[in-house]
């Protein structure tokens, strides 16, 4: 039986998409897309022997539509399962997300349902908040606010700033992700939590 494939979609250097390609079989990360030529994690894929797909959304200003026609276009030459975003930052439309209805997953900076959106942590410093993290979640049609399949949080430490707090979430994320997936490809939906220990401010 053929292994299931993922694509990871991605936007900047694709950390979390190194994650993934570490954390499951060789050969199950079918293909890396980005809406981003200059993507550093684009010529990693390269450099690894990874397919990728790069589609620029600028040419189609706001037909959000036709940008995701022809993201499905290019994915079809591909065995994708699963889509794996993994900070892809362009938001897609409802009939895309139909389309993937229960075969696509978000990692977000933040232990959901807090903190939607951008500027994570900078929000949970403003807060107060003694501990942060990142969340694996099916993608809806609406923001960030998917079944919940994993959560890892950090301790926030007295004198963090946005930076290093984020630098401590990273390192969550990319132990999280790969375990949601390799979960997911096993059939298993409970959610998984993580938790990094250490004196909270
Ligand atoms: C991660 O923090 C992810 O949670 C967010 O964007 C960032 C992407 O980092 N959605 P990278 O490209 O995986 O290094």
């Amino acid at each position: 039986m053929t292994r299931p494939g993922l694509a990871v979609f991605i936007s900047g250097g694709g950390s979390n998409m190194k994650a993934l390609v570490a954390g499951v079989r060789a050969g199950d990360v079918r293909v890396v897309v980005s809406n981003d030529a200059t993507a550093g994690g684009i010529a990693w894929a390269k450099e690894n022997g990874i397919a990728t797909e790069v589609i620029d959304h600028r040419p189609f200003g706001e037909d959000r539509a036709g940008f995701e026609a022809q993201i499905t276009h290019r994915l079809a030459r591909h065995d994708v399962d699963l889509i794996c975003l993994a900070g892809f930052m362009r938001v897609l439309t409802a009939g895309f997300v139909a389309h993937w209805d229960g075969r696509m997953v978000n990692i977000h900076p933040s232990l959901l349902p807090k903190y939607k959106g951008l500027h994570t942590h900078q929000r949970a410093l403003d807060a107060g908040d003694a501990r942060h993290g990142c969340t694996v979640h099916r993608v809806t049609a609406a923001l960030d606010d998917g079944p919940i399949l994993g959560q890892a949080s950090v301790p926030v430490l007295a004198g963090d700033t946005p930076q290093t707090l984020a630098a401590r979430v990273l390192g969550m994320e990319h132990r999280l992700y790969p375990a949601v997936v390799q979960r997911l490809l096993q059939g298993t939906t409970d959610p998984l939590h993580l938790s990094f220990e250490g004196e909270s401010r």
